[in-house]
């Protein structure tokens, strides 16, 4: 069993043959924290390892830390998992241990996205009940342990089991304390169009945190954090990430303390949160996903691949090979018709791409970004037949049909504004901010849910529809809804995201033939959470390939490539003015689920052939790409960051992609070498470039084997000066086991 308890020692122990964590609940009580991280025996007791006592408090001897649920103003001064006020104003909390329960499986949270099992037996779920006396609340602390994941999930649910109301005004999913501070902190950063950088620095006395208060996860910074030792790489050495399923304002900090051991917590961000909890209601956190590896980054990453692919992301495309798409927001903005539509989606067929989609612009009468939001009714000025003539003639060619919405907004100028101004989110008597023109719908209100839900399924109803882009194009301002009281505005962003999900679940079930894609402005809300109603999301606005390199490499950290949507746009690229090579293009978008965003009618001759080479190769190799192990080779942000290199592995470990990718040309550099991994280490692998023509080196004409292409790798450069001339230069090498 992978959870045991112990009542001699009082221990809990979750293990698998990778991680364990053991808990006890001590003299006094309390839940203490003994041991995350590798496995340790099965039945022995780990007291000694145990919580040492507070220093200094005289009348509080043998009370001792870490615990799994630290609150404040009693002598542990660190940043609290919990912080409830109760109905004399304070918060004081002394919670106790009550009862534990171990279920098979995993129970499934109600209203928030949650990690699942397919059998019961795959994991085991231990639910402790701890109480406080004084105020009657309740903390149910949830540690799920899947067999055979690194990995443990945790939540809590806040009940209030006393006489008198009482304020939850922090709740932290997971709350971990480690012994020592040789840490270094991961953290994916960025803004719009630049979403998920990868930072790196030393923890340091004192608190670091990254956090979200804009009503998304944010481009700034992602709900995942990781600890790892400064000397860890991608393949040897510990780490910990921390990733929290939600879209909303988010908290992941870290804290080392004055003796040098370092709290990690994270949730939703309390700042501006609170929570009103009458006499028997409860609070549900989002959950967290705590995973150990003590085998670098990599490991790390593939256990957040596996779950968030397999166990979060649900439904019909769960497990199915994504389409290629061409999506027409580059090729033509706000300015097209049904024919140029047409023309289009022709010539995409001709190329073999499989979907075509419809982005902004074809409702109301949006000629630009100033109106119609909210206005869910075909522009018949551009699409005169509707959107049954416009699919029905897309899917006559042969390709299906996808749709841009952005259900969460309004315009000023709109139809759904007249009606409804108080639908908009602002606080009555302040000016409302405008960000691109729009406002954010109430989705804290049930009627908001129910009316967006009844307009978008007709839509969806009324065509062959088999995609769906959900865009959310602005940050919350202004947070307030009229339809709860004063003392319950801090619910209100939770509440919206609650709305969001309400809105995602009941579409999803009514429409589970739809791929749904999720957006917003790119990357702002990129997270585990929105992956378990849309399996993929488009992972930047940024649509340069160089660009893109870093964007995607750190997305990687936490997110499947089947997450990630990635397209070939046009050159110049609309973002950055920057000119790639086509095929350049295609090989850094080939890693995640491929597409592309331009006019395909302004191919040249030459273009559209490289075009249906690309489609022809990823459609060969598509499940590979889509599903197979990820593993990060050269990082775009270590040394002078000018190299890139990544590979995919399929499952059995018969055929592999290596991507390379050099930024600007070197001359006379040298030969360099690029180590390899997770391949069979007997097998033989056949090595082939592709495209042929982007190296004057012939691939190596005899097979390699699986040992000496991770002990010494493919040779790059060969004795040549150049890989090939000019900057820009990608290639992939394809490895097929003989
Ligand atoms: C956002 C999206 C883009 C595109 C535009 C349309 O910026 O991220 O991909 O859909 O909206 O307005």
């Amino acid at each position: 069993m992978p959870i045991s308890w112990d009542p001699q020692s009082q221990q809990f122990h979750l293990r698998t043959d990778s991680v364990s964590y053991v808990m006890q609940i001590l003299d006094n009580g309390w839940l203490g924290h003994l041991h995350f991280g590798p496995p340790l025996a099965e039945d022995a007791a780990y007291t000694y390892l145990g919580p040492r006592d507070f220093l200094g408090f005289s009348n509080r001897q043998r009370e001792p830390i870490p615990l799994e649920c630290p609150t404040a103003g009693s002598g542990d001064f660190r940043v609290p998992a919990l912080v409830v006020e109760q109905a004399d104003g304070s918060t004081v909390l002394d919670l106790r241990y009550k009862s534990h329960r171990v279920t098979p499986g995993k129970p499934a949270l109600t209203g928030l996205p949650s990690t699942y099992v397919e059998v019961g037996g795959e994991a085991e779920t231990l639910e402790i009940t701890l109480v406080d006396a004084v105020c009657g609340l309740e903390v149910e602390l949830r540690y799920t342990i899947y067999r055979s994941r690194p990995l443990v999930v945790r939540g809590a649910r806040i009940v209030n089991r006393g006489q008198t109301p009482l304020i939850v005004r922090a709740a932290m999913s997971a709350s971990l304390d480690l012994p020592d501070a040789d840490w270094t902190l991961l953290t994916l950063n960025g803004d719009w169009a630049r979403e998920r950088q990868i930072d790196r620095r030393a923890v340091r006395p004192g608190r670091q945190a990254v956090a979200s208060n804009r009503g998304v996860s944010s481009p700034q910074h992602n709900p995942f954090i990781a600890l790892a030792r400064p000397s860890t790489t991608e393949d040897r050495g510990e780490v910990f990430g921390f990733s929290l399923v939600y879209s909303g304002n988010f908290l992941a900090e870290v804290e080392v303390e004055s003796f040098g051991s370092t709290r990690i917590r994270t949730g939703i961000n309390p700042e501006g949160f609170a929570w009103f909890l009458d006499p028997g209601a409860f609070f549900d956190t989002p959950e967290a996903v705590l995973v150990y590896s003590a085998a670098g980054l990599d490991e790390m990453s593939q256990a957040y691949h596996e779950l968030f692919r397999t166990r979060l992301a649900r439904g019909t495309w769960r497990d199915r090979p994504r389409p290629i798409l061409i999506n027409n927001w580059e090729g033509t903005y706000f300015d097209f018709d049904e024919k140029r539509l047409l023309e289009m989606a022709s010539s995409a067929k001709e190329l073999g791409i499989e979907l075509f989609v419809l982005d902004d612009g074809w409702f109301g009468r949006r000629d630009d970004d100033t109106t119609s939001l909210g206005d869910w009714f075909v522009d018949k000025r551009k699409l005169p037949g509707g959107l049954e003539s416009l699919a029905g003639k897309i899917e006559a060619m042969g390709l299906r049909f996808g749709l841009w919405i952005e259900p969460e907004m309004v315009n000023r100028a709109s139809r759904l504004y007249e009606a409804h101004p108080e639908w908009a989110v602002g606080i009555p008597t302040r000016p409302r901010t405008e960000i691109r023109n729009q406002y954010v719908l109430d989705m804290a209100r049930p009627e908001v849910v129910d009316y967006l839900f009844g307009v978008l399924s007709g839509i969806l109803g009324s065509a062959p529809i088999s995609y769906v882009k959900w865009d959310m194009n602005r940050y919350i301002t202004e947070p307030f809804t009229p339809t709860l009281p004063a003392w319950r505005q801090g619910e209100f962003m939770h509440r919206y995201v609650m709305g969001v999900y309400a809105l995602y679940d009941r579409l999803t079930k009514a429409f589970p033939g739809i791929l749904f894609e999720s957006c917003s402005s790119g990357g702002a809300r990129f997270d585990p959470g929105i992956l378990a109603y849309a399996p993929q999301g488009w992972t930047s606005d940024n649509t340069d390939a160089i660009d893109r390199l870093r964007i995607q490499f750190g997305t990687t950290l936490a997110y499947p490539l089947s997450s990630m949507g990635a397209h070939v746009s046009a050159s110049p690229n609309h973002q950055t003015g920057r000119t790639t090579p086509f095929n350049t293009r295609a090989l850094v978008a080939f890693f995640g689920d491929f597409g592309y965003e331009l006019d395909p009618t302004r191919f040249t001759p030459e273009e559209r052939a490289q075009v249906k080479d690309q489609v022809a190769f990823y459609g060969h190799w598509r499940e590979l790409f889509q599903f197979g192990r990820f593993h990060r080779l050269v990082s775009p942000f270590e040394g002078d960051g000018n190299d890139a290199a990544w590979m995919v592995v399929a499952p059995d470990g018969r055929a592999a992609i290596v991507g390379f990718y050099r930024i600007q040309s070197r001359t006379n550099a040298g030969p360099k070498r690029i180590r390899l991994r997770g391949l069979d280490p007997a097998a033989r692998y056949k090595v082939s470039v592709w495209p042929a023509t982007s190296t004057p080196e012939p691939a190596p004409s005899l097979p390699l084997g699986g040992d000496v292409l991770m002990a010494q790798g493919v040779v790059i450069e060969g004795n040549r000066m150049n890989m090939e001339m000019g900057d820009f230069h990608a290639r992939l090498y394809v490895l097929e086991a003989q």
